[in-house]
């Protein structure tokens, strides 16, 4: 007889001691069968959880046979009376004080011989777990890492919705939405040789939602950028992007702290404290070398270029000479790096474009302290005076770096977080959440000769740093906001230039001459001569939101279908190759291909 699978008396994770004798019906997975010469136990488990079928060998009309010839995953409906396990109580499963003592079974559907067991995430390439996504998923810690996911979307809807935000869609193919990356291109058929691009980000489309005086805008949005992926970057990823109308920078951070809190309480229990800390770009880049500083451990930065004036150290020297800084970290009671380590840390130094790494290791002296191994013969004379200004006690080894204040601020970052995992000193459940704000409008490009934005080009200067537009770009900061948790970028944002004539003037800044910008922004240009009130906003990078919030190592692990590190789909087999016939229709011809 037909098990009526759509009249589930429970889930499988549900039943307790109360429901002792109590009958039931369940449908899942088989997690696991165990035949213990004689009694049959089968795991039975759906997104709830687990709990242990009991299959007797007689008398339940074939059940019993039934349960000896089951496979993992096979998708089966049973009934079946709770039990009590008395003396065999599982404290470890919340079903553990009882199981279904089974009276009926159906195999709903069959399993083929699975490409991996799904407790072998360790041994299984992330390829394959990729390749076979469906039940990859089905693995509880994937279950639970989307649930997340969809509590975070959740507690970020109501909060936007209750303080007056409205939800509108922008379009996917558009025109080139600039945010540093590749666009992906979409040919359009009925226009041939024009083509769509994929948004980097609404960012136009919500500033023209201001203009036309929609006040709040909040999307939860799909955005496409074509660049170098790393562990924390998709191709396709999701923002909270949000806009606001007649506001202030305090204004557009205290609605985002206010959605912080309540994402971190909805979606963890977990209550932080506001207003955020915040920090200036200058600062940051001053004392831990990166925009985005993790505050959670120390190891600051010392600028040491002071004292090297006072030693005979050649290599110091002469970066001094051209220009450079000398700047330092103090690894506290670094005693475990041994010399393979730091020989190790120097290769890896190398391997990103740095020289070396000068270091030395603090000892107790006769008279205080002295310095050995590394550079110490160089930097002995400044030992007592140099120890002190940094903070090195005996037992502490200091790292130092020399050249462009950019390159030894690059080492020594990722020589900080290196150390820091090394030496284990990154506190646990730790939520670091940091401002920063007051970055430089436009950096230089050496290699292009030409500024960039630091964010977009639509980013508002500071008003008392708009003289400086004309005759010190690089000195103009802008009125973005980052916000940083635990070293990583969580969200970006910004008040916008709302007049046409400041606008002009930073395109022609960023070499976007009136020609391109006519022909890539001049809907933008002109909408902003329509009555534009002040306005801005910031978008939430919501798969980074739920990597922290989940402690994964990698946004694939909260994305339901991910792209690998090369860009491509291998359950689906994306991007692949289309027919003659459609290339035709578009008018496109593909040149040979590298290599064929
Ligand atoms: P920005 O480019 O800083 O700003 O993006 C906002 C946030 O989106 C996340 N993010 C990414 N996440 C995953 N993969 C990627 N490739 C990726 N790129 C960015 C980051 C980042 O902080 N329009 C502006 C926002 C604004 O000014 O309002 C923008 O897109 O967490």
């Amino acid at each position: 007889m037909a098990i009526p699978y759509n009249k589930r008396s429970h889930r499988c994770g549900e039943l307790r001691g109360c429901d002792i004798d109590k009958q039931v019906l369940l449908a899942g997975w088989v997690n696991a069968a165990r035949d213990h010469g004689g009694v049959v136990f089968v795991d039975i488990r759906d997104h709830t959880g687990v709990t242990q079928l009991r299959f007797n060998p007689a008398p339940t009309g074939g059940a019993h046979e039934t349960a000896q010839r089951l496979h993992n995953e096979d998708v089966i409906a049973v009934t079946g009376r709770v039990l009590s396990r008395g003396e065999w109580v599982n404290p470890k499963m919340p079903t553990g004080e009882i199981e279904v003592e089974v009276d009926q079974i159906e195999v709903l559907s069959e399993c083929a011989p699975l490409p991996f067991q799904l407790n072998d995430e360790f041994e299984t390439s992330e390829e394959t777990r990729l390749r076979y996504r469906y039940i990859d998923l089905r693995r509880p810690e994937m279950q639970e890492v989307l649930r997340l996911r969809h509590r975070v979307a959740r507690a970020i809807r109501e909060y936007f919705h209750e303080n007056d935000f409205i939800e509108v869609e922008t379009p996917f193919l558009t025109k080139s939405t600039p945010e540093g990356a590749r666009d992906y291109l979409v040919p359009s058929r009925v226009q041939p040789g024009s083509f769509f691009a994929l948004p980097q980000s609404p960012q136009i489309f919500k500033q023209l939602l201001m203009i036309a005086g929609y006040d709040r805008y909040a999307q939860i949005v799909r955005c496409f950028r074509d660049e170098d992926l790393r562990a924390d970057r998709q191709p396709e990823f999701t923002q909270l992007d949000l806009e606001m109308a007649f506001v202030q920078r305090e204004d557009v951070m205290a609605m985002v702290e206010g959605s912080a809190k309540r994402i971190f309480k909805d979606a963890l229990g977990v209550e932080i404290t506001t207003p955020l800390p915040r920090m200036t770009e200058e600062e940051a880049m001053e004392r831990f070398g990166i925009d985005r500083p993790d505050t959670r451990f120390g190891m600051e930065l010392k600028d040491v270029t002071e004292f090297m004036g006072e030693v005979d150290f050649k290599v110091f020297r002469e970066a001094i000479d051209q220009g450079g800084v000398v700047k330092c970290l103090v690894a506290k009671q670094a005693e475990s790096l041994t010399r393979k380590i730091t020989d190790g840390l120097t290769e890896e130094i190398r391997g990103i474009g740095g020289a070396g790494l000068p270091l030395v290791k603090v000892n107790k002296g006769d008279n205080g302290v002295t310095f050995s191994t590394g550079v110490a013969k160089f930097l002995q004379p400044i030992c007592a005076k140099l120890c002190e200004q940094v903070g090195a006690d005996p037992g502490d080894v200091i790292f130092f770096m020399t050249g462009t204040f950019a390159d030894v601020s690059k080492y020594l970052h990722y020589l900080r977080t290196r150390l820091a995992t090394i030496l284990d000193v990154i506190p646990k459940d730790r939520w670091d959440l940091l401002w920063v704000i007051d970055f430089p409008l436009v950096v230089w490009d050496e290699e292009e000769q030409r500024w960039f934005s630091t964010h977009h080009p639509f980013t508002a200067p500071l008003d008392e740093d708009i003289p400086l537009l004309d005759t010190d770009p690089g000195k103009v900061r802008d009125k973005a906001y980052d916000l940083v948790l635990n070293g990583i970028e969580i969200a970006g944002g910004s008040i916008r230039i709302h007049r046409q004539d400041v606008q002009r003037k930073i395109f022609s800044l960023l070499g976007i001459g009136p020609e391109e910008a006519k022909e890539k922004f001049e809907f933008l240009l002109e909408a902003l001569r329509f009555g534009a009130p002040p306005h801005g906003g910031i978008a939430y990078g919501l798969d980074r939101w739920v990597m922290m919030l989940s402690g994964s190592e990698s946004i694939r692990d909260v994305i339901a279908f991910p792209k690998t590190q090369r860009a491509v789909c291998p359950l689906t087999g994306a991007p692949g190759p289309v027919s003659q016939a459609q290339l035709d229709e578009l008018y496109l011809s593909l040149k040979a291909l590298p290599g064929s």
